[in-house]
């Protein structure tokens, strides 16, 4: 351990045991940053039967700092056991941040894959071709718990000429005897693409070939991920520079997957890009396949540089949460998303009844609506979250924008849909999941309110409210 290492981490430790606990909008079942600012998921994987979630972690500020990765554990995805921060900003190829990155498990060891952050000081740096290292880095672990030597892989030099310096997010997966890797990259024409490198000892990689749209699709891909899931090959990318008609009333940012027809690998073409996820906050998805073969998908429920929001918890000392867990399935072309199934087990019936239903005083719920006839939704949350159906479209739009109110400056997102069959509510103390006809579209928020309230109205239709404990 070097000196930056052990100073690191005593005050990592110290300004957790100090962290205020008290914040009545902490969440209970949606992983949240002990003390400080959250944002991507990083290094998910299910090792020697116990789930493993990393995060990009700043303790020392709720608005960012420098990135270093903290670490949950957990039997079911439910209840999660902080096991400290397992990799410092510490070395001169990621004295930047630990950037996000991924998990492969092989040989019973799990390998952590990251960029190493590094940004130089000059004021004629446009950190674009400039000023900037985006270094691969290794990791290994026996137990998941310690972590070995940090092993730099690659260098901005080991990457293709025509790429800026902005290539990260190494997310690697095994095919037969060979490794793959996927990261992000920006072209020095503005064009965002995700690159492959491939290796046989998973720390000797060369670079291999790309993905990219047919047309120009946004400035630079962030933390591309790569699914195979019931026939069907995805490609995830978080794309920044998408501007135009059809992103107006959008976030800054988007998080989508193209339907990849052909192979990745080879002769390949990319379909439309949908959308994970509709709501406010989402960003930079990463998916692990578990033991069992279920392919599991979290995201940030947050949103890089949005200016339009300003989440209140910043003045309790922390900001951000993931999305709870979701399962990632496809049927029919069509790739739905629900809340992963271990939730049943923590699910307690409080009311059931048709057409209407009006609770208080529960912080964290799930209510299902059932056989919706006639496109006849809508639901009120907190008194100030309203989501509906209307026109051919499904909207999630709050009454007020105040930065005080509980939409903390959000407005409205919607997204057309032909019909509506059923809707699901994930609500924790200061977030709402809304999967929408069995998980094909999602909308995803945080908000504030200051009563735990849900009215929903929904003609005909069979709604089961209950209560997660
Ligand atoms: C996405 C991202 C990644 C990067 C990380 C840094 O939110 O910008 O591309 O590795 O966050 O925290």
């Amino acid at each position: 351990m070097n000196v930056m290492t052990r100073d690191l981490k005593h005050l990592t430790e110290r300004i957790e045991r100090e962290a205020d606990m008290s914040c009545r909008f902490r969440e209970k079942i949606h992983l949240m940053p002990p003390v400080g600012w959250l944002n991507d998921p990083n290094g998910l994987c299910q090792f020697k039967g116990v789930y493993h979630a990393f995060f990009q972690y700043s303790p020392f500020c709720a608005d960012g700092g420098v990135k270093m990765w903290g670490h949950y554990t957990s039997e079911n995805m439910i209840d999660w056991n902080y096991q400290g921060a397992a990799l410092y900003p510490d070395q001169p190829f990621d004295c930047g941040g630990v950037y996000s990155g991924s998990a492969l498990v092989d040989n019973g060891r799990m390998y952590l894959y990251y960029t190493g952050n590094v940004k130089l000081e000059d004021k004629d740096y446009d950190y674009i071709n400039g000023g900037r290292e985006a270094n691969t880095v290794l990791v290994e672990s026996e137990d998941g718990i310690h972590f070995g030597r940090k092993k730099k892989l690659m260098g901005n030099r080991d990457y293709p000429e025509d790429l800026t310096l902005h290539v990260r997010d190494p997310k690697v997966w095994k095919e037969e005897d060979t490794f793959y890797m996927i990261q992000g990259a920006r072209t020095k024409d503005d064009t965002g693409v995700a690159v492959i490198f491939e290796s046989r000892d998973k720390e000797n990689w060369v670079y291999r070939s790309r993905v990219a749209a047919e047309k120009p699709f946004g400035y630079m891909w962030e933390c591309p991920d790569y699914i195979e899931k019931d026939g069907a090959r995805l490609l995830s990318a978080s794309v920044q520079g998408l501007n135009g008609e059809d992103w107006k009333d959008r976030n800054v940012y988007q998080s989508g997957y193209f339907i990849v027809e052909g192979d990745i690998l080879g002769e390949y073409r990319l379909g439309e890009y949908r959308l994970w996820d509709y709501g406010f906050d989402y960003y930079a998805p990463q998916s692990f396949v578990a033991e069992d073969g279920r392919v599991v998908q979290i995201g940030w429920m947050g949103m890089p540089d949005c200016e339009d929001y300003r989440n209140p918890t910043t003045k309790d000392g922390w900001q951000h949460c993931f999305t709870f867990p979701r399962e990632i399935s496809v049927k029919a072309g069509r790739v739905c998303q629900t809340p992963v199934r271990e939730l049943d087990r923590k699910k307690k019936l409080v009311k059931k009844s048709t057409g209407q239903i009006k609770m208080e005083g529960y912080p964290v719920y799930e209510a299902d609506i059932e056989g919706i006839t006639d496109g006849h939704f809508r639901a009120v949350l907190g008194d100030e979250l309203i989501l509906e159906y209307r026109e051919g479209r499904f909207e999630m739009r709050f009454t007020d924008r105040e930065l005080t109110s509980a939409s903390a400056g959000r407005g409205i997102r919607y997204q057309e849909m032909d019909g509506i069959r059923n809707v699901r509510i994930l609500a924790d103390a200061s977030s709402a999941e809304v999967f929408i006809n069995d998980g094909e579209s999602v909308f995803t928020t945080r908000y504030y309110p200051e009563k735990d309230k849900l009215l929903v109205e929904a003609e005909d239709a069979r709604i089961r409210f209950y209560e997660i404990v």
